[in-house]
């Protein structure tokens, strides 16, 4: 055992590192970009090294159209440099051009233990009744995932509060490794779940989340929507008839507000109480309007950007092909690492 491993007793030395990713299977939301993208930003801008992965082997746990699956990889990547992710100081990629990826993945299906996955809310909600028929891939999805994170021995992984539950998994599968081998060679990764839009609802039922792949897009905000769509979703979202209150415990039985609450407020970066001191007693009839304003001004300017870098798609496949070759960089010596743990004879000649 080489030092590197952080032999039991010996302070384990992880340096901070943050990684996140989204699935390209389908576009951005007002979802995405306030529970992650706009996070994955603040980190790069506090100048913690951050990686951003567009997991489109995560994508195919359920059927993917190839030529959409390749529109929406390009897409997400414009997203991300849009929102102010720079690929020269993180590293933008997409999963499926670093095979360690893969490789950790099939390692952790052998740690993870099949009672964990049943436990899985992902997988129940998007298997649904018809759990026979779905992929093996969309169970064993946490292993990938736990792979993305630790082939980095990432520490923090900003996420939005849905993934709470994987990356506990990801904690527990890197806790069993440890303690099977003997080493401390995975960080146990710290959730980074923060801000007041970690669950944004759907404008539609406040009850449920909003996502790229609800059947009506008026539930959502697309980031490639107009400004004229934007208002309209707005003003048609599902509320209550009573105005906004003027303290933040008069949100507590009404979803539909508080949700359209925390969206200004993750907006406009401030807090719920702050909003609510601008529009308490005031109806919706004034604060829809001010709302899409505000989501108009913050939005369009990424929008714009998407669709001009969307012009130049060979440009963007040459950044996700740079940022795959640094990220390979990172995570290759640590899966090899991990395939010496475990026993595996490793006596190829360099390349
Ligand atoms: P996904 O679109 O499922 O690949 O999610 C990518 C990232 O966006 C994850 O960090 C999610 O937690 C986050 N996210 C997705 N939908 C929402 C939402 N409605 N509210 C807050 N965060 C979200
Ligand atoms: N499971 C995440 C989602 O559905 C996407 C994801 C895959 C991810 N690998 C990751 C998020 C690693 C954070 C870290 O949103």
């Amino acid at each position: 055992m080489s030092e590197a491993d952080n032999a039991p007793g010996s302070a384990p030395a992880f340096t901070p590192r943050v990684f996140s990713g989204i699935q390209p299977s389908g576009g951005l939301t007002l979802g995405n970009y306030l529970g992650a993208l706009k996070r994955f930003v603040e980190k790069q801008e506090e100048g913690i090294e951050s990686i951003y992965c567009i997991v489109d082997l995560h994508a195919i746990t359920v059927w993917q159209e190839p030529d959409k699956l390749r529109r929406a990889t390009r897409e997400m990547a414009a997203g991300f440099i849009a929102a102010g992710i720079d690929p020269e100081r993180s590293i933008l990629f997409n999963q499926s051009q670093v095979s360690a990826h893969a490789e950790l993945a099939w390692l952790f299906n052998c740690v993870v233990r099949m009672g964990w996955l049943s436990r899985m809310t992902q997988f129940k909600d998007k298997a649904g009744k018809n759990r026979e028929n779905a992929s093996a891939g969309l169970f064993v999805y946490p292993s990938l995932m736990a792979a993305d994170i630790l082939a980095y021995h990432a520490t923090h992984v900003p996420v939005g509060e849905d993934q709470k539950q994987h990356l506990e998994l990801t904690r527990e599968i890197a806790g069993k490794f440890n303690h099977d081998f003997g080493v401390d060679f995975f960080p146990l990764t710290e959730p980074l779940i923060e801000g007041t839009a970690t669950r944004v609802m759907s404008l539609r039922d406040g009850t449920k989340k909003m996502s790229k792949s609800d059947a009506s897009d008026m539930s959502r905000i697309n980031l490639t929507d107009d400004a004229d769509t934007i208002a309209q979703k707005f003003r048609k979202a599902r509320t209550d008839p009573e105005p906004l209150p003027e303290a933040v415990e008069g949100l507590a039985e009404r979803p539909e507000a508080r949700n359209l609450v925390n969206i200004y407020a993750a907006l406009a970066d401030c807090s719920t109480a702050d909003v609510l001191a601008q529009f308490g007693g005031q109806g919706f009839g004034v604060f829809k309007p001010a709302l899409a304003d505000l989501a108009v001004e913050k939005l369009s300017p990424i929008n714009a950007e998407m669709q001009r870098l969307m012009r130049d798609p060979d440009e963007i496949d040459r950044i996700l092909g740079r940022g795959a070759e640094r990220a390979d960089a990172i995570a290759r010596p640590i899966l090899e690492r991990c395939y010496e743990i475990m026993g595996m004879v490793r006596s190829r000649p360099p390349r």
